[in-house]
């Protein structure tokens, strides 16, 4: 607001860096970076696909047909873009929709699930979990949303596919609050469900949307009724609108009322009813998150926080993907603009190198077009070459150096020892799995003590990604074996004493590094952990560790 006003009284002619910050202001208050959370089959393509459809991306949406038989391995998203004929650049999508920005930032959900998964949600300001109503809350949707709750995310929830018999609503509030440990305020409430689903009531607006089936296009209104008393609505509905009324009433003494700052702050979810392969709900959610969303906030750096609007640009890296051109070999590092604006050729420091970098080439990853971008701002993702220079948590910026925080490893959840058929290849298999783990696409343990390296991932296909890198690139023909490891923890103690006894008694056995040499626990059960855990009360078990 006030570089807005500090901009509408500057005289004509005034500083360009007056004039700067105030577009500046405008273009991240306009913006909102989010990612969808959901379990597999919950329909977040089917949404992705709607919300694209009122972006104007795409013109008709239409049920993707077989895409079951095409999806293993790829990215849901690549499939809509090979379906579509759209350019959908694999995983950040930019639309704009009623003079905002949106980047949707996609968090696959399917066997491609990995640790990419967690740290892009590091990158949203907002996350949308869409929820099956007829299954509820589901084991994915759990992880996913225990990793928004570390930076407080706000969350918005979709209650999807209430054209098919669901369980019943307020139950599904009801595991939402016990199970996510979050608040739930619907918004919308579903009049029926499956065959009988006639709408849903919108209790802030008193309002009823009623539902039609088949909804293919974006621009399709649906009729509204204002007012529940509405005697319309008896005549058309007179047995579904009683049992509304007792339901609203339930909900008013049951639920807790929409509190924007209780769903700033991640302890209250908006909830929402409706069917992303009817289009229906749809537009109420795209329109809640842009009008209680989050637009890009401060982010925090071992310094200071950084706030979006400062004119210097600074960005972090928190994904890189390879291969997304298997012509070329490419790796892109996916960075997101925290502050400034960003320019194509310009040039920024490499905090971890100490070096000047010139970005000249850069992805972006507008959803209606292929041209180029030439400016970014906080919130947009950038796609950043990578020859090899850049990793994941490294920070880039103009004028002051900002280490950007909070870019997490998570403790894997599967774990495999390596070996090779060919024991010359074991520096070409070191080099590999080192640069591999740099990246991301693996975590590397080297126990202490010796023995086979053990991969960590929290996706098992990060295993056969890892394994046809290191054939393809580095010319390793490596077999990966199941290990009786069940669990790793990053350990730390203050007490460097206590910490060497630790590594000398017959836990440090269970000992080892990761690829940045951080010391790590590798329990071979739950048990074994936790009995650990209890005999050694002055050291620390993490789960997650930061980017060093
Ligand atoms: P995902 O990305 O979360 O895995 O889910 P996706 O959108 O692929 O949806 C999973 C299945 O649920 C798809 O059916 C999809 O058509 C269906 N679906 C999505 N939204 C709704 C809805 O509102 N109502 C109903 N009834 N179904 C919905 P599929 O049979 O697995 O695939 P397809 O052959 O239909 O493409």
């Amino acid at each position: 607001q006030d570089l807005l006003s500090q901009e509408a009284a500057a005289p004509e002619g005034a500083s360009a860096a007056a004039v700067t910050s105030g577009q500046i202001a405008r273009e991240v208050t306009r913006r909102r970076t989010f990612g969808i959370i959901s379990h597999p089959d919950a329909g977040k393509t089917t949404l992705t696909e709607k919300l694209l459809l009122f972006s104007g991306a795409i013109q008709l949406a239409g049920t993707v047909k077989g895409r079951k038989s095409g999806r293993h391995a790829t990215s849901d998203w690549m499939e809509i873009e090979k379906q579509r004929g759209i350019s959908v650049a694999s995983s950040v999508m930019q639309f704009e929709y009623r003079d905002h920005v949106v980047n949707l930032l996609d968090t696959p959900g399917h066997q491609d699930f990995s640790e990419d998964t967690y740290r892009v949600l590091t990158a949203v300001d907002s996350a949308l979990m869409v929820i099956d109503a007829a299954k509820g809350v589901e084991e994915q949707t759990i992880k996913l949303l225990n990793v928004c709750r570390m930076r407080d995310t706000p969350i918005l929830t979709f209650m999807n596919k209430m054209d098919r018999e669901t369980r019943d609503p307020l139950e599904l509030l009801d595991e939402v609050e016990s199970v996510l440990k979050i608040e739930c305020a619907p918004v919308t409430w579903p009049i029926g469900m499956g065959k009988t689903f006639r709408g849903v009531y919108h209790l802030l607006r008193d309002e009823i949307l009623l539902f039609t089936p088949g909804s293919e296009r974006a621009d399709q209104e649906f009729e509204v009724i204002k007012g529940i008393d509405n005697p319309r609505l008896v005549e058309m509905f007179p047995l579904e609108i009683e049992q509304l009324k007792m339901e609203v009433e339930l909900v008013h003494g049951a639920s807790h009322p929409f509190d924007l700052d209780a769903f700033l702050a991640g302890r209250q979810t908006p909830v929402f009813f409706g069917s992303a392969i009817n289009n229906f709900g749809v537009r109420e959610i795209l329109n809640a998150l842009l009008d209680w969303a989050p637009a890009p906030r401060p982010r925090d750096a071992t310094v200071r926080a950084v706030e979006p609007t400062e004119a210097p640009f600074s960005g972090f890296v928190f994904k890189i993907q390879a291969n997304m051109d298997p012509a070329h070999r490419d790796r892109i590092a996916f960075l997101r603009v925290c502050s400034g604006r960003f320019e194509r050729g310009m040039k920024v420091k490499h905090l971890r190198l100490n070096r000047e970098v010139k970005v000249s080439s850069v992805v972006t990853f507008m959803a209606s077009s292929r041209e180029q971008v030439e400016e970014a701002y906080a919130g947009d993702i950038i796609g950043l070459p990578n020859h090899g220079n850049m990793q994941i948590g490294d920070s880039f910026s103009e004028g002051e150096l900002l280490q950007f925080t909070g870019i997490p490893y998570f403790a894997p959840d599967f774990f495999r020892s390596v070996r090779i058929r060919n024991p010359l290849k074991i520096k070409q298999l070191h080099k590999g799995l080192q640069q591999l783990g740099e990246e991301g696409a693996v975590q590397v343990f080297k126990p202490v003590h010796g023995g086979d390296l053990v991969l960590g991932a929290v996706g098992v296909l990060q295993f056969e990604v890892v394994a046809s890198r290191l054939m393809n690139e580095y010319g390793v023909d490596a077999v990966f074996e199941g290990t009786s490891i069940s669990s790793a923890r990053w350990v730390s103690c203050e007490d460097k004493k206590i910490l060497a006894d630790f590594e000398k008694s017959s836990a440090g056995g269970n000992l080892a590094h990761d690829a940045a040499g951080n010391l790590a626990y590798l329990a071979t059960s739950g048990v074994n952990l936790r009995l650990t855990e209890e005999r050694w009360p002055q050291v620390t078990f993490h789960s997650t560790r930061e980017h060093a």
